[in-house]
């Protein structure tokens, strides 16, 4: 019983990021809806958000298409069952553009474009402007394609804070390279807009800072421009205790750890065990006492659990990402 209450507890508590945007446990990799990344720290801000567009094609579809969550690539445009996904803008113009509102300000790290499939000539020579508001002169440009070669999934990384991403195509300005199409038209499938969660930072998300006042970092390079949480050294404030201890307040000792190899290595923040622990000991830097088998069972008694917590309304409040470092950590 002590087991199962202290898994629980370990649960809710040192797993706070967990809870919040992985589906049971995170080392199923499942994800909450629009969380993605190995740790579902990468939030897509775009979904489900009000979206526009310069002209729609005579088969009308929403602009909202291209934020619904369905990145099917279908080629087909016709109206009835088996209509595609996507959002179309007229075919007969010189330029064109597509927008989505976040409805708050996001430090962005980038957006995934999913494009009607074999199609690539029409999204030749885009632009992706990022702005506070949907005025264009307060929008700024972070990316313009013109040769690269594109796929229909292809991924800008445009590092800038906003609001609103606009996607805009032109033709005004002939000539135009061969495999460019003659007008501009935008067909976009899905538009994902990708976020850190706070407390964290590169590709994926991967990342952890621990800033001063929980502030967010650098999305690139986990900077923290006003410092560290106490206790955290280094520039994206991600070393903690240099003299050997880890954890919060350095108070576990590594040498006190079970890890199945005695040569692991000590990570400062929560002490993983590379490879493991040993018999009868679990938790990412196995000090808990294993008590229960299989993991599935524990999954499945806190993903119950859990969803039906008190926290769970207070999703987005910021947990100290170290919390997070039981990933993978429920006994197994
Ligand atoms: C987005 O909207 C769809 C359809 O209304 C809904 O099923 C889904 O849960 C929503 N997702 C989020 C993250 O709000
Ligand atoms: C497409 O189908 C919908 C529903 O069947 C209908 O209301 C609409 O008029 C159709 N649009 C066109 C352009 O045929
Ligand atoms: C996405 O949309 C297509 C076209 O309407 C549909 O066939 C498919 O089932 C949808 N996928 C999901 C996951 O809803
Ligand atoms: C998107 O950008 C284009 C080009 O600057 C502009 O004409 C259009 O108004 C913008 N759309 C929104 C909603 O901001
Ligand atoms: C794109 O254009 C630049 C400048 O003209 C050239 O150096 C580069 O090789 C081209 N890249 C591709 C993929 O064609
Ligand atoms: C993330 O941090 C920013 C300030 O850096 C804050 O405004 C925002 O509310 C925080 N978001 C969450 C979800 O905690
Ligand atoms: C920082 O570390 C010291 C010494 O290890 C410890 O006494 C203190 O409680 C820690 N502070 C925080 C905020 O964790
Ligand atoms: C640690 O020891 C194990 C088992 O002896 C070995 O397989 C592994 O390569 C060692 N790792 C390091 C980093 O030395």
């Amino acid at each position: 019983m002590a087991g199962i209450l202290d898994t629980f507890w370990f649960g809710t508590v040192i797993l706070g990021i967990l809870v919040l945007y992985c589906l049971g446990s995170c080392s199923t990799g499942v994800c909450e809806i629009g969380w993605s990344g190995p740790n579902c720290q990468k939030e897509n801000v775009a979904l489900n958000k009000s979206a526009s567009q310069s002209s729609y094609f005579f088969f009308y579809y929403p602009s909202e298409y291209a934020v619904d969550g369905n990145t099917s690539h279908l080629r087909y445009i016709g109206n009835g069952s088996g209509q595609s996904k996507c959002i179309f803008t007229n075919t007969g113009v010189d330029f064109a553009w597509w927008t989505v509102d976040l409805r708050e300000e996001y430090p962005i790290r980038d957006v995934k474009i999913y494009y009607r499939e074999n199609y690539m000539s029409h999204l030749r020579g885009f632009s992706l402007l990022i702005g506070k508001d949907d005025d264009p002169s307060n929008q700024n440009e972070c990316f313009h394609h013109t040769n690269e070669t594109l796929s229909s999934e292809y991924t800008v990384h445009c590092q800038d804070t906003g609001r609103f991403i606009n996607i805009t195509n032109s033709r005004e300005n002939p000539p135009y390279p061969e495999d460019y199409y003659y007008r501009a038209v935008l067909e976009l499938c899905e538009v994902e807009v990708y976020v850190c969660a706070n407390g964290t930072f590169g590709k994926d998300c991967s990342g952890l800072c621990y800033c001063k006042n929980q502030e967010r970092c650098n999305v690139d390079t986990g900077l923290c421009s006003n410092g560290c949480l106490p206790n955290w050294t280094g520039n994206s404030c991600s070393t903690l205790c240099v003299d050997g201890p880890y954890g919060v307040g350095c108070s576990k000792h590594c040498s006190k750890r079970n890890c199945k190899y005695s040569n692991s290595s000590c990570n400062p923040a929560d002490g993983l065990c590379q490879g493991g622990c040993a018999s009868g000991w679990s938790g990412i830097d196995c000090s808990q006492v294993l008590t229960f088998k299989p993991n599935s069972l524990i999954s499945t008694y806190l993903s119950v659990n859990l969803h039906t917590l008190p926290m769970v309304p207070n999703k987005h409040k910021w947990l100290p990402p170290i919390l997070m470092g039981s990933r993978g950590g429920s006994v197994s």
